[in-house]
């Protein structure tokens, strides 16, 4: 056999990842879309349909993703799918239909859309053990812890748990029937009705068959690309703040969201790495249970939010539209403040239309995701939004820049959930601007009080702030 040559690092080729840096929803999708352009290939390493990513299209109508990556709008773009992402492929092939559909623009996924054959299948049983089970956590009911541990788990004696695209593809007949073993095997246990199994699978089946030209079989695919001088973006899905070990555990999603984990999920080495985006949001938000330190209304506005009845949000976004918004800005309540910025910023689950939990810009928490991340570059969205606090009866626009735990200081955020709700948030208020910054396009034509609050986030953080979020739309930025 002849001789291969020792392959080295390409000189060209590199991957940089982008992150969420706060509870999710920071806008990371609208940063993937506006730097897509100067990447050949974008690609998803964790995660699954839990991921609601929204780009605003040029005509003023809105994209939301979920497992496809958010470089859709280039035609000439790779777009992979990698080995740590759990893939929906009912989900995924009605997504991409969708895609292809879209009024004016043309998206033509074929040959453009690979998924690592070694990503796991969510199976119906995960969705029905999510159905079961996640409530207490507040997931989004697609299935995405029961499929992540049964990962881990294997296989339960004969059966086997962990079932990958490339298992479908290599033998279909047998991998259907372990789903569906699967399958009986969950009914028995909660006691669920099992006469429609059969038609699940068949179901399953046949939109397996509309995804299965997609599945990539060489696992050196990325790798491959790179060698030849292809500059990959990695997207995050959820956050710093939702991860399996690093996050509020177990108020957390079941995949490791940090920059490293692009590496192991995206199927590529980590000797490609050039840089790290850490995308926040200006007004932050968290949907689902769990520990946020500078929420407005605190613990009142984590029931109100999570509130459901019949199975749905008791709050939806239509309802809470028709409140008086300047009567409730004008409230000494944090609580009111924050029902009204909800409204006005539209923060609802694009996944599950659920009412998100909003809060004042911690940067305590900020700088601890950006240290644990290794952050060389912050993007802040949703800087459009803090003239709010102008309306407010203060005025002044708060901003949380130190804990304390137990009467003492810290500069970290707590590793347990005890700990972490325990944390009592300092609040600095500063002076607001009024303006409407959502025309503005360069840094030196922002209001000087939005400038002195991105400088001092700057020093706060120790990292560059290399672009501001003045609007949902790509032109809508602010290069740093
Ligand atoms: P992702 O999951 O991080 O991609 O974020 P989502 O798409 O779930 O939520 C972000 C929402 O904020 C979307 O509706 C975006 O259109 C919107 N958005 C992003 N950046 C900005 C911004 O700078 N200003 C405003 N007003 N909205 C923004
Ligand atoms: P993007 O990528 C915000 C939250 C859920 C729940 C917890 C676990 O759009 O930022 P899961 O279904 O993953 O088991 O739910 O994690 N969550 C998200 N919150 N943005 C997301 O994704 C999220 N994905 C999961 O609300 O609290
Ligand atoms: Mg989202």
């Amino acid at each position: 056999m002849a001789k291969k040559k020792v392959q080295k690092r390409s000189a060209k080729g590199f991957a940089d990842v982008l992150i969420g840096l706060q509870y999710g929803d920071e806008g990371k999708a609208r940063i993937v879309d506006m730097l897509a352009k100067d990447y050949d290939v974008i690609a998803r390493f964790n995660g699954g349909a839990n991921a609601g990513h929204t780009i605003e299209t040029k005509d003023g109508g809105k994209v939301a993703l979920q497992q496809v990556p958010s470089g859709i709008f280039y035609p000439k773009k790779i777009l992979y799918i990698g080995s740590g992402c759990v893939v929906n492929v009912e989900k995924l092939a009605i997504e991409i239909e969708k895609l292809e559909n879209i009024k004016g623009v043309k998206v033509d996924l074929t040959n453009r859309l690979r998924i690592s054959c070694q990503a796991s299948v969510i199976q119906p049983h995960h969705l029905l053990i999510d159905a079961e089970t996640g409530k207490t956590i507040g997931t989004t009911k697609n299935g995405i812890g029961p499929c992540y541990a049964d990962k881990a788990l294997r296989m339960d004696g004969e059966r086997l748990l962990n079932i990958k695209l490339g298992d479908l593809l290599d033998d279909p007949q047998e991998y259907f029937k372990k789903i569906k073993a699967n399958y009986l095997a969950v009914c028995g246990k909660y006691g669920i009705d099992h006469a429609h199994a059969d038609n699940i699978i068949a179901t399953m089946e046949s939109f397996f068959n509309r995804i299965k030209e997609y599945i990539e079989p060489d696992t050196l695919f990325l790798e491959k690309k790179v060698q030849k001088g292809a500059k990959i973006l990695f997207e995050g899905a959820q956050s710093i703040m939702l991860d399996i070990t690093k996050g509020s555990v177990p108020y957390v999603t079941s995949s490791n969201t940090v920059t490293a984990a692009a590496y192991v999920g995206g199927d590529l080495s980590p000797n490609y790495h050039r840089k790290t985006i850490g995308v926040a949001k200006a007004i932050m938000s968290r949907v689902g249970y769990g520990p946020f330190a500078s929420e407005f209304g605190g613990e009142r506005s984590e029931k109100y939010c999570m509130a459901t009845e019949g199975g749905k949000s008791k709050h939806p976004q239509p309802v809470e539209a028709k409140y008086d918004i300047e009567k409730l800005l004008k409230s000494g309540d944090y609580f009111d403040i924050g029902v009204a910025l909800r409204v006005l910023s539209h923060e609802y689950g694009t996944v599950t239309a659920r009412p998100r939990r909003v809060g004042i810009l911690d940067l305590v928490q900020l700088a601890y995701a950006i240290r644990m991340n290794g952050v060389d570059e912050l993007m802040i969205n949703k800087c459009d939004m803090l003239n709010v606090f102008a309306r407010t009866k203060r005025g002044v626009l708060p901003i949380v820049n130190g804990y304390t735990l137990d009467g003492r200081e810290i500069d970290y955020v707590p590793g347990t959930v005890k700990a972490y709700y325990s944390v009592k948030a300092k609040v600095e208020y500063k002076k607001c601007f009024d303006s409407d910054v959502s025309g503005v396009r360069k840094f030196g034509k922002l209001p000087k009080e939005l400038q002195g609050l991105l400088r001092e986030i700057e020093s706060f953080c120790g990292c560059k702030i290399a672009g501001v979020g003045v609007g949902p739309e790509r032109e809508q930025f602010v290069k740093v």
